[in-house]
């Protein structure tokens, strides 16, 4: 039987674009492929977020359409994987019959099992063997519950088997990655849903990250990002056996000294800290010439990893740090553990160390906001504001508070702000944000920044479609360079035309510049230099040196 064609839509995180990314690649191995048109595909698996309403809202309706193209289709397998899976459990399948297989965010290394039954008893299939098909449901949840109560180290063991199932290839990347470090996240900040579905947190063994990275580098990766949701706090204590397919495999790890300068393990205790990990990775792997990590949280950020990200020419300086909120009295009802002056006296120390614009190093921050949070008053958002202004972020998402199911913001608080009131402080911050964003780019503007070059930009790629390039001849160029659904569109200018590139800094800051279009395809996942001529908020405008 040839495997049905796969189409895969990711919803949501970075950590979903990683985990879809592994998932086709594990379904590849076995043969399957994938299209990028949902209509040609006979396997439809939606990646799910709950981080909010809205995103569950647009898989929800994805998923009436395809029950109604499932009516003459019988033979459509339906996958719902991630966060929503794991939240709704069971519920799912009722409300939504069409449904075939079901993945929580931990259990994604059993998905192509359970697609291969699920694909198998479809195959061939009439509607009217509808009713007996219903009960073939195929469903590995492992809720967050026994995530919790269960041994956390046999939970870590079989998620990290997905993670080092990893196949890369020179082919499927665009010279840039993500690494897993961390799962899950033991947080619990009152409005968040993530420890309830991806569970609590595991750090993954630092030799299998080195590994990770290295092969990685062989394939020609050169831009690396470490995800976590906390990833500052990631911290290994080696000895403790982790199995590896059924085979216990003590970690060897290296004995730490403080006098190193970047840790705290202390006497006969064998850790490595987040530190340490930055520094080997960093020592070890210099193929990789961009090393960054999403998402820090502000607590806990040690010296030691400043002072690490300063001494290593190769890691970003950049962080990702959000605030929530910039008001003392929301940060305690959000249970984040810090105070918007200890927030602002983290920034200032890490600008202290790491902020060397006339060495042509900056270090630029990003940040998250959430407004509308319950009880949040127009003082609340007048100080948030005020955090805005003193963080002078690069760039921050602006999040209208959405009440999720099971968390302690949505059981024991009302959601009191109307949502006029929500969309209004969003609407100010964002202003305001651009302008600080114009403020931060324009710091720019004349001078000489490194830039990673992703591909042909969104606009141009528009453009030339529509003035009929495309198709054949020319110079073939890709975009969205990641294979997770293998969306490479492919735009043909003429040759002798030039062709807008985008490219980013090492502080993420988006660049665009002009390339002919005999070379273009060559600069995608290589760093080049561009003058800078002109700023907007969104981005730095500059010319090829
Ligand atoms: N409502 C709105 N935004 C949220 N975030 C997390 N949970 C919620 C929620 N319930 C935002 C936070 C977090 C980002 C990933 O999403 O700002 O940093
Ligand atoms: Fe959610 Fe807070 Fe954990 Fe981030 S740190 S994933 S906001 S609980």
């Amino acid at each position: 039987m040839t495997p049905a064609k796969i189409y895969l839509e990711t919803f949501g995180c970075q950590m979903n674009e990683l985990d879809s990314e592994l998932v086709a690649g594990s379904l590849r191995a076995l043969g399957y492929t994938f299209t990028a048109d949902p209509q040609a595909a006979g396997v439809v698996l939606y990646n799910t977020c709950s981080v909010r309403e809205h995103a569950e809202q647009k898989v929800w309706s994805r998923l009436g359409e395809l029950a109604i193209r499932k009516r003459g289709e019988p033979g459509l397998v339906v996958g719902v994987l991630g966060c929503m899976a794991e939240r709704e459990g069971g519920a799912l399948m009722q409300r939504m019959p069409v449904v075939d297989v079901m993945v929580g965010p931990a259990e994604l290394d059993k998905l192509p099992a359970l697609l291969d039954n699920a694909v198998r008893t479809r195959a061939g299939m009439l509607a009217d063997d509808e009713p007996r098909l219903r009960s073939a449901g195929q469903v590995a949840l492992q809720g967050s519950a026994s995530r919790r109560t269960g041994t956390l180290a046999a939970a870590a063991d079989q998620l990290e088997l997905l993670d080092l199932s990893r196949a890369v290839s020179p082919d499927d990347h665009s010279g840039s990655a993500y690494v897993r470090i961390t799962r899950g996240c033991n947080k619990f900040c009152t409005y968040c849903v993530v420890p309830h579905t991806r569970g609590a947190e595991v750090h993954r063994p630092p030799g299998h990250i080195i590994d990770e990275c290295k092969r990685l580098a062989d394939a020609g990766v050169i831009e690396v990002t470490l995800l976590g949701q906390t990833v500052n706090h990631y911290r290994f204590e080696h000895g403790s056996a982790v199995a590896v397919g059924g085979v216990m495999q003590p970690q060897k790890g290296r004995v730490y000294k403080k006098s190193a300068g970047h840790t705290d393990a202390y006497a006969g205790e064998r850790v490595t800290t987040f530190a340490d990990l930055l520094g080997e990775i960093h020592e070890r792997v210099p193929g990789i010439r961009r090393l960054r990590f999403v998402t820090s949280y502000p607590r806990s950020f040690g010296d030691d990893v400043l002072g690490v990200i300063r001494a290593s020419p190769r890691i970003c300086r950049y962080l990702h740090v959000p605030a929530q909120s910039g008001s003392d009295r929301m940060l305690a009802a959000m249970n984040r553990g810090y105070t918007v002056g200890e927030y602002l006296e983290f920034l200032d120390r890490a600008r202290g160390v790491l902020d060397e614009p006339g060495i042509g190093r900056p270090l630029t921050v990003a940040g998250d906001i959430i407004v509308g949070f319950p009880g949040e008053t127009e003082a609340d958002h007048e100080a948030t504001a005020e955090l805005l202004r003193r963080a002078r972020y690069k760039n921050c998402f602006i999040f209208k508070y959405s009440p999720r199911p099971g968390t302690v913001a949505h059981e024991k608080l009302v959601d009191d702000v109307p949502d006029e009131v929500k969309r209004r402080r969003n609407n100010e911050l964002l202003a305001l944000q651009n302008q600080i964003s114009a403020q931060v780019s324009a710091e720019y503007a004349g001078g000489t920044v490194a830039a990673f070059v992703q591909g042909i930009s969104r606009r141009q790629a528009k453009q030339t479609r529509r003035e009929g390039g495309g198709g054949k001849g020319g110079v073939a160029l890709t975009i969205a360079g990641r294979a997770v659904q293998e969306v490479q569109e492919v735009v043909v200018p003429e040759v002798g035309e030039s062709v807008q590139m985008s490219a980013r800094t090492e502080g993420d800051l988006i660049v665009f510049f002009d390339a002919p279009a005999a070379v273009a395809t060559g600069l995608i996942g290589q760093i080049v230099n561009v003058r800078i001529e002109r700023t907007t908020d969104l981005a730095l405008h500059g010319r090829l040196c």
